[in-house]
């Protein structure tokens, strides 16, 4: 006994001495031999429960360390015991520093916490939804914002977002597909990598980045009929193939952690789910960042009916990998017993640790722990001009034009008058979406404020609402009742309209419509919207729709007869500034959409890259077998669609064998007059293989800029890996035989060859 205890001695004079060398270095420690060694060193002393502590985050709340109340006294002693490795939502640099002494002061090691929070698009200054950047097809849109999101965060004390999120969804219905990069893969795969790069820079001891979390690993979205929370079960080819790239992708661009999910995985939930993260994650992928829990997903597992009670769904996830428990408080009540009867081994916990540690010493926080609580960088980072710039930036970067007849964009500024119309044109809280950080509520800049301050002087700009969204209660895992029966405002609407020259008239969706628990059985326009619609339009024929949602709608009815619509989601801090760019032709519009739009809820799951039936629809020959009877059966609005205020040719499309690979080329001229971006899109399809392949898959996009009259060459190159799959054993295979490689502005029009490979 007191031999043990004068070894804990002789240690922790170690320990001290490593830590004030280190402090007395200030240097970055990211050599990682020497963060592992370290890593060795803090383990080596460690007792089984500060260990356990460190697998363990808990909730914080705002003002954490305040006035203390009853609730949170035992979470401070808890610190203080180093019997915690983590917050959540303790936020400020002054509050994180205060809460970060009660650890690093107290704790008998003295180790630094974790502090996270869901920075997911902006953390004071909000950029469009993770799904609008998307949409902006450009991988640099999201960097940018994630590296904003990044400083203000970071200069807030935070040190760690759970964010991105890279569940490809393909169902409307799905309120989280707003934070998601949308249906595809590829894409996916591109925002994820770009996302993480934004959020991590090169260096994570670089106090001006956060560290990233790939989520939710894995299937998240695709819970079955949209309901979030819901079983998934898809096979291995879905998983292999369209779930799992993203993930892959993010890991391979280094990110730190990962978060498991709510759903179960065929039968498996994600949180107890070996065969994900130990078997693929950590195993064939070979990934060394840290898996964290979702909230209270571990305990989860009862209600799942996986695990028969606390200590048992503690044992199950700390076997399947995951390393920290988010305020389940499961790993606390029952790691030990579990480490203890054997049902664990003490070494998988000291890998789940050792995976935290050496997080902690990417980060710089065994040199200083308060490195990131700079009060001062606080005051100057948030709602910068320059976060604010980039924030308008991103957001016009991510509109897309669905419609727009006659050119009636872009309005001239010098027009008489506009009337803009709808409740969602004066709001300047909806805009800012949900899972909004620290956004300042109703401080977006309207679509009403943006147009007043973009037109000439001899405009009349008049606002009439119109309809009004009453959310019913927009508190999370609340019913969410949106009731809309009031039309006492479709008459000075329509007066309005009458008098006006053009009406721009906002339509959509509350921002609590979408996100976390927010699914929709319809993703049509609820209330009397259409029917406003509808009014104005018999009395004005200039009617330019502005969308704002946080998911795929269906508007036939818009899409028939409005002149122009644009899709503006969840735009950010700039909405009003955004949209107005656009309306007033200040930016060409270049976003394109990373779902299909539905002509009706009906048709969900929908999306562009179906697999191949046998009985396929045959325009030409009017055959018609896989499909509805009482509706379309293609997107309303495809994958990949969005217009430009200029045109676009293809011509010269050329595809070749090279060695090891296809070269693909093809001639692409901006035919109007005004200059602008297209995304020239690549997909493919394998024609006849091993397992039945999707029509079309995106393979490769260039988002390039033409001036008016330009023509370009455009180039891809398909690897032999482009052209491969993963068979349900999750090994990547090659195929000879023939392909369809197609390229386009959009996945509906497309021009296609084909090529043989022997
Ligand atoms: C639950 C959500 O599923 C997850 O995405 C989020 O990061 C955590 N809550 C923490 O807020």
């Amino acid at each position: 006994m007191k031999k043990s205890l004068q070894l804990q001695i002789i240690n922790m004079v170690l320990f001290a001495s490593f830590v004030m060398s280190a402090c007395s270095e200030r240097k970055p420690t990211s050599n990682s031999n020497d963060i592992e060694s370290k890593v060795d060193s803090v383990l080596a002393l460690m007792t089984l429960d500060e260990k356990i502590g460190q697998t363990i985050m808990y909730n914080g709340t705002w003002e954490f360390t305040g006035p203390v109340s009853g609730n949170n006294q035992w979470k401070a002693e808890k610190i203080m015991n180093g019997q915690v490795g983590a917050m959540l939502n303790v936020l400020t640099a002054e509050e994180t520093r205060r809460t970060q002494a009660l650890a690093v002061e107290n704790s008998r090691l003295g180790i630094p916490m974790l502090f996270a929070y869901d920075v997911i698009h902006g953390y004071k200054t909000m950029f469009p939804v993770p799904l609008a950047q998307a949409a902006s097809w450009d991988p640099e849109v999201a960097r940018l914002g994630s590296d904003v999101a990044a400083r203000e965060a970071s200069a807030a004390g935070l040190h760690w977002t759970f964010a991105p999120m890279i569940d490809i969804s393909r169902d409307a219905r799905w309120g989280r597909i707003m934070e998601s990069p949308g249906e595809d893969p590829y894409l996916g795969s591109e925002m994820a990598k770009a996302w993480v790069e934004g959020y991590q820079g090169d260096d994570l001891s670089d106090p001006k980045t956060i560290v990233a979390c790939a989520k939710h690993f894995a299937g998240y979205g695709f819970a079955e009929a949209g309901r979030d929370y819901n079983t998934v079960e898809v096979s291995m080819q879905t998983l292999y193939n369209v779930i799992l790239p993203p993930f892959k992708a993010a890991s391979d661009a280094g990110v730190a952690t990962f978060m498991n999910g709510f759903n179960d995985l065929n039968g498996i939930p994600a949180t107890g789910n070996e065969f994900l993260q130990r078997d693929i994650l950590k195993g064939r992928w070979n990934y060394d960042g840290m898996m964290v829990s979702d909230w209270g997903s571990i305990p989860e597992m009862i209600f799942h009916g996986y695990a028969k009670d606390t200590a048992q769904a503690a044992a199950m996830a700390m076997n399947a990998g995951s390393d920290m428990d988010m305020e389940g408080r499961v790993y606390e009540k029952g790691l030990k017993e579990k480490i203890e009867q054997g049902e664990v081994s003490v070494d998988l916990l000291d890998d789940a640790v050792r995976r935290i540690l050496r997080l902690k010493f990417k980060l710089g926080l065994f040199d200083d722990p308060y490195r990131y609580s700079d009060v001062q960088r606080e005051k100057e980072e948030l709602l910068s001009a320059e976060n604010l710039a980039a924030a308008r930036d991103a957001a016009r970067k991510s509109i897309v034009l669905l419609k727009n007849e006659s050119d009636i964009l872009p309005i001239s500024k010098g027009v008489s008058s506009i009337a803009v119309i709808g409740q969602l044109a004066a709001d300047r809280d909806i805009p800012l979406g949900s899972w909004r950080a620290q956004a300042v509520p109703n401080s977006a800049v309207s679509l009403l404020e943006g147009i007043k301050g973009a037109v000439s002087e001899k405009t009349s700009v008049e606002f009439a609402k119109g309809y009004t969204l009453t959310v019913g209660n927009r508190s999370f895992g609340k019913e969410l009742t949106i009731v809309d029966e009031d039309k006492s405002g479709f008459a000075e609407a329509i007066n309005l309209a009458k008098s006006s020259e053009v009406v721009v008239i906002a339509l959509g969706e509350d921002c609590y419509q979408s996100g976390e628990g927010r699914s929709q059985m319809d993703v049509g326009l609820k209330g009397s919207q259409i029917d406003l619609f509808n009014e104005l339009k018999k009395v004005n024929d200039n009617i330019v729709v502005v969308l704002m949602t946080g998911r795929p709608v269906a508007i036939p009815e818009i899409e028939a007869d409005a002149s122009a619509i644009l899709e503006t989601w969840f735009a950010g801090s700039e909405s009003g500034n955004a949209i107005a760019d656009i309306l007033f032709g200040d930016y060409n519009p270049s976003g394109k959409l990373p779902v299909s739009f539905p002509y009706h809820t009906g048709q969900e799951p929908l999306y562009y890259s179906q697999k191949s039936t046998g009985r396929p629809i045959n325009r030409a020959e009017n055959v018609f077998w896989t499909h509805y009877t009482d509706g379309p059966n293609d997107a309303l609005f495809p994958f990949g669609y969005g217009l430009s205020y200029t045109t676009f040719n293809y011509e010269n499309f050329n595809v070749s064998k090279e060695e090891e690979s296809i070269g693909i080329s093809v001639d692409v001229t901006n035919s109007g007059d005004m200059d602008g971006e297209e995304v020239v899109q690549l997909y493919i399809q394998d024609v006849a293989a091993s397992l039945v392949r999707p029509i079309k898959e995106l393979k490769g996009f260039e988002k390039v800029w033409f001036a008016a009259g330009e023509t370009k060459t455009v180039e891809f190159t398909l690897s032999k890996d482009d052209l491969s799959f993963y068979n349900e054993m999750g090994e990547l295979i090659f195929e000879l035989g023939e392909f369809r490689i197609s390229v386009g502005s959009n996945s509906r029009d497309l021009t296609t060859q084909s090529i043989t490979i022997n």
